[in-house]
């Protein structure tokens, strides 16, 4: 039997420790929670995408009666700024989630198909995107989304 040993390591930051660029980001996905459509789970979600070149796009998690038709935070603002600069490639993306009038103490982390979709901008440029997770107690920041999602399909197999 062999064994494969994967390691990641996260650091966690105070806000106030983060370059200027990665606290406004932070910043911009906290003001986005305020944005969310989220009637049924009253779980705002903001996230805020900062490219290569310095443009930021943020967006929010937008449901819909039938529940699966929503999008999380993470999706809306990816597509969008996708959308709108495809030639320029994703560089970070912050996080952060509020709900019964707070922001979380702990960081929530993408679900599994947000980390998917993000994965594949990392593939699409051969680049790396930094992810931010913001809680009141500290930012969780991953230096890549192959991070969040080892062993990952993109695809490569197809050929
Ligand atoms: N949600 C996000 O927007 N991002 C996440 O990382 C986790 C969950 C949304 C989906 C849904 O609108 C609500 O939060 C509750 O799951």
């Amino acid at each position: 039997m062999k064994s494969i040993e994967i390691k990641v390591q996260i650091q966690v930051f105070d806000v106030e420790e983060l370059s200027d660029s990665d606290r406004h980001l932070v910043e911009r996905a906290k003001e986005m929670t305020q944005t969310s459509y989220s009637p049924y789970s009253e779980f705002r979600v903001g996230a805020a995408i900062r490219l290569q070149d310095g443009q930021v796009f943020a967006g929010s998690n937008q449901e819909n009666a039938a529940y699966p038709v929503g999008s999380c935070a993470e999706r809306t603002t990816f597509f969008y700024a996708q959308a709108n600069a495809p030639e320029v490639a994703p560089e970070a993306i912050a996080i952060a989630a509020f709900t019964n009038g707070h922001f979380l103490e702990k960081p929530i982390s993408p679900c599994g198909m947000c980390r998917q979709a993000l994965l594949e901008a990392e593939t699409r440029y051969g680049t790396h995107i930094r992810v931010l997770l913001y809680g009141t107690d500290g930012v969780y920041v991953a230096q890549s989304m192959r991070d969040l999602l080892p062993l990952t399909f993109d695809g490569s197999e197809m050929a």
